[in-house]
């Protein structure tokens, strides 16, 4: 499955809608964490991994004015959404290319704002540490294989575990994206969870709801009719209340 096409097609319209709020609230606690640890002076060069509609980096504008940014992503609609928003740098590609764009030690802070459904955590924060300057900020926020526990297991009863495991590739949990950092040689310096009820009130609400945010997309576009009309069929399912969670982490490259 191409991402960046299905972003392009399917998501980039209708991203930034966030009706049940999930996105702006996990997003909230990794910005809140950039408020208490980074401060505006040693910020000048910003780099956001799969910046997306640039809903981070607008943030990150008006907290550091005075930084250069930067934003890679895969999905050019999602870019042309973020550049019509803010002035940055914005490269199309891969953000496992990072280091054909940027300079290694170039960077004082790096955003990867729900992007580790998608990639290998462990390998990108790995090689895109290189960017850092000494002392450099990398902030992590990442929706957790933990979110939605009733949805998936309503899943399972009609689509194979690994099924579910190859297409939802969130990390397990927050211990999870802190031994990415920590292989990467960075120190954690806080680590914050995000939990929120979700409810839907049938299934054509859960469908729209799980295309049109990203959150279910890369699975449910895996799903042909008949799989399809056997979730929807499923009775006495809804209204469904679940859980959300995410989670936001803070590391920093030591001296
Ligand atoms: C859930 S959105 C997150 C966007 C933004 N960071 C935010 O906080 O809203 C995921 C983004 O990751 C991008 N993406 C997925 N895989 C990617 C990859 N390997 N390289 C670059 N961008 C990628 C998608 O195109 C999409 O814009």
């Amino acid at each position: 499955m191409n991402i960046g096409r299905l972003y392009d097609q399917r998501i980039a319209q209708t991203y930034d809608h966030d009706e049940r709020g999930l996105l702006a609230g996990a997003r909230a606690l990794g910005l809140e964490q950039l408020g208490k640890h980074v401060t505006a002076d040693q910020t000048k060069a910003v780099l956001d991994l799969a910046v997306g509609t640039g809903e981070s980096l607008m943030a990150i504008q008006k907290a550091y004015p005075n930084a250069v940014l930067h934003g890679i992503d895969l999905s050019e609609e999602m870019l042309r959404i973020a550049n019509a928003k803010l002035n940055f740098f914005a490269v199309h590609d891969d953000v496992a290319n990072s280091l054909q764009h940027f300079s290694r030690e170039s960077m004082n802070l790096i955003l990867m704002h729900f992007l580790t459904t998608f990639v290998d955590g462990e390998d990108i924060v790995a090689r895109t540490a290189k960017l850092l300057r000494t002392k450099g900020y990398y902030s992590i926020v990442s929706s957790t294989f933990q979110a939605f526990p009733r949805i998936y297991s309503l899943a399972r009863m009609v689509l194979p575990d690994q099924f579910i495991r190859d297409k939802n590739r969130a990390p397990e949990n927050a211990d999870a994206i802190v031994s990415f950092c920590t292989k990467a040689g960075l120190d954690v310096i806080a680590v914050d969870h995000f939990t929120k009820e979700v409810t839907f009130a049938n299934f054509d609400d859960f469908y729209d709801f799980g295309m049109n945010s990203g959150f279910f997309t890369h699975v449910l576009c895996h799903l042909d009719d008949s799989q399809l009309a056997s979730l929807s069929g499923m009775e006495g399912i809804f209204p469904l209340t679940d859980h959300y969670r995410a989670c936001a982490v803070l590391a920093c490259l030591p001296e």
